[in-house]
């Protein structure tokens, strides 16, 4: 009974704390942003000026250093001195800049520290989460749900590929940052504990002033030191996290909607030929193998036909990714989940983050799948794979696979008489296990060549299909042999081939003999 009682006493006490008086300022919105070797910055904005301090550490609970700003409604805190892959635990105090009695100090919250080569970890990606037409302002309720869902899952980041709100040519700059307010409002749960990497898209309206200034006030993001650095620094930029290099890039550069040229494909070249990070990881608003003819976005110069500006600028990049080998480009603006494939380049459309979504196109050469879905999806990076998974906001998987060099081997070897007309013509059946050890998918998988010892011959119809095997993957293999009499051991080599995510032909344990 006793304990009971103090369980009460608690239980009221924790509800006390909780939130802030009444009176005091709204949080409208806090970001773990540009998160770096050794540092991170957080924004926290309010709805009154306020004066904010950050205490963080390694450890629940322990801060070990602190940063104070003061007299502003944003604010960005850099935190130094952070060790790499560490979870960083801060603890954010805010006050009304005009009321210092109004203290408060919010529940700790926590997120990943940057990450060197070789330290595995995973990351998101999502899109077009912009509120509808008809209600432009407040989230879409598909959002929240999403949003909650990869806040959940902890990754290390999130990129995000365009489209957060939905900016009008007649909005103020006040209506302009309330819709920015709505936005944050619904995404801080993720974005707290998240650094959401941006690429902006055309419904952020960067073509007018109040769009332009919106964007840049509200997000702090990387830097490129491009000759166009000053004014439009944070529009595409890149960094490295694990064994990543992202860039992200801008199709909604004014006087360049719907391209990637000037100086941002200068930038795009050099920044692709100094990576040294083995994944290359692109995130860009419009698609470049998106929908064309009389669908939704037919006019925009990628997928405009006619545009002849747009199919030469489209042929560009896609042969800059195509040198630099990239593996996935990330992209949004048509609501709903597609993946195409082109020269081993995964290009994945997200634009599923909630805005309402599209019906599906026609499925075209080179594309694998598309799911009219809210969705986001999941990466978990190591050294040698990219394991790749979309999720739909009522927890489905739309699909998997994972990206890496896959390896094929046989074993498990059981050695029959199929029948007693096999027996009688000396055909043997040879039962193996065909496995991929490999760190990727393996589609298209082949027998090609086989080969025996002891005047053994193999019967076996070559090439042999035997389908995809995933990554960890197996499958069963059965071969026949004429076997002459007298022949009581003999073995065999196996050859077989498979198309890589990568683009690539493997041919397992080598090229077969001849080639
Ligand atoms: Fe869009």
């Amino acid at each position: 009974m006793l304990r009971s009682i103090q369980l009460v006493i608690l239980t009221l006490v924790l509800m006390f704390f909780a939130a802030p008086p009444a009176s005091a300022q709204q949080l409208m919105n806090v970001a773990v942003s540009r998160v770096e070797p050794g540092q991170a910055v957080i924004v926290v904005k309010t709805d009154v000026p306020t004066d904010v301090t950050i205490d963080y550490g390694t450890a629940p609970g322990v801060y070990t250093a602190s940063v104070s700003a003061a007299g502003s409604a944003r604010h960005e805190l850099p935190l130094t001195g952070l060790p790499g892959s560490a979870r960083v635990y801060y603890r954010l105090t805010v006050a009304d800049s005009a009321a210092p009695a109004t203290s408060f100090s919010y529940p700790e919250d926590s997120f990943s520290s940057f990450k060197a080569p070789g330290q595995p970890y995973s990351f998101m990606a999502v899109g077009d989460n912009r509120p509808s037409f008809s209600s432009p302002v407040l989230p879409a309720a598909a959002w929240i749900a999403n949003v909650q869902m990869m806040a959940d899952a902890r990754p290390d980041l999130a990129l995000h590929s365009g489209d957060v709100i939905t900016a009008e040519n007649t909005d103020t700059a006040a209506l302009n940052e309330e819709k920015y307010d709505a936005f944050f409002g619904a995404t801080s749960v993720l974005t707290r504990s998240v650094p959401l990497y941006m690429a902006a898209g055309n419904h952020e309206q960067l073509y007018t002033a109040v769009g332009m200034a919106g964007y840049l006030r509200e997000f702090t993001l990387p830097e490129h030191n491009g000759p166009d650095a000053a004014t439009r620094g944070e529009l595409y930029y890149s960094f490295d996290h694990g064994d990543t290099h992202f860039v992200i890039l801008c199709s909604e550069i004014p006087g360049q909607t719907g391209l990637v040229t000037g100086d941002q494909l200068v930038w795009l070249q050099d920044d692709l030929a100094a990576n040294t990070r083995p994944w290359l990881v692109v995130v860009v608003h419009k698609p470049l193998f998106g929908e064309s003819g009389a669908l939704s976005h037919a006019n925009d110069p990628w997928t405009n036909p006619a545009s002849a500006v747009g199919q030469q600028n489209r042929a560009d990049v896609i042969a800059l990714f195509r040198q630099y080998g990239v593996d996935i480009v990330f992209e949004g603006h048509d609501h709903y989940y597609k993946r195409h494939v082109d020269s081993g380049i995964q290009y994945i459309v997200t634009g599923g983050g909630g805005s309402p979504l599209y019906s599906l196109p026609f499925m075209g050469p080179g594309d694998v799948i598309q799911a009219s879905a809210f969705h986001h999806v999941r990466v978990d990076e190591t050294a040698g794979s990219l394991a790749v998974s979309a999720i739909d906001t009522g927890g489905k998987t739309l699909e998997s696979f994972t990206l890496g060099t896959p390896a094929l081997g046989l074993s498990n070897a059981d050695a029959y008489w199929a029948s007693m007309s096999d027996y009688g013509s000396r055909q043997l059946s040879v039962d193996y296990t065909m496995d991929n050890h490999g760190e990727g998918d393996a589609e298209n998988v082949e027998i090609i060549y086989a080969q025996a010892t002891n005047g053994v011959f193999p019967l076996t119809t070559l090439p042999a299909p035997v389908g995809d095997l995933r990554k960890g993957g197996s499958g069963p293999v059965t071969m026949k042999y004429l076997v002459q009499p007298g022949v009581s051991s003999f073995q065999t080599t196996t050859y077989a081939v498979c198309d890589g995510l990568d683009g690539a032909r493997h041919f397992f344990p080598g090229p077969p003999p001849g080639t």
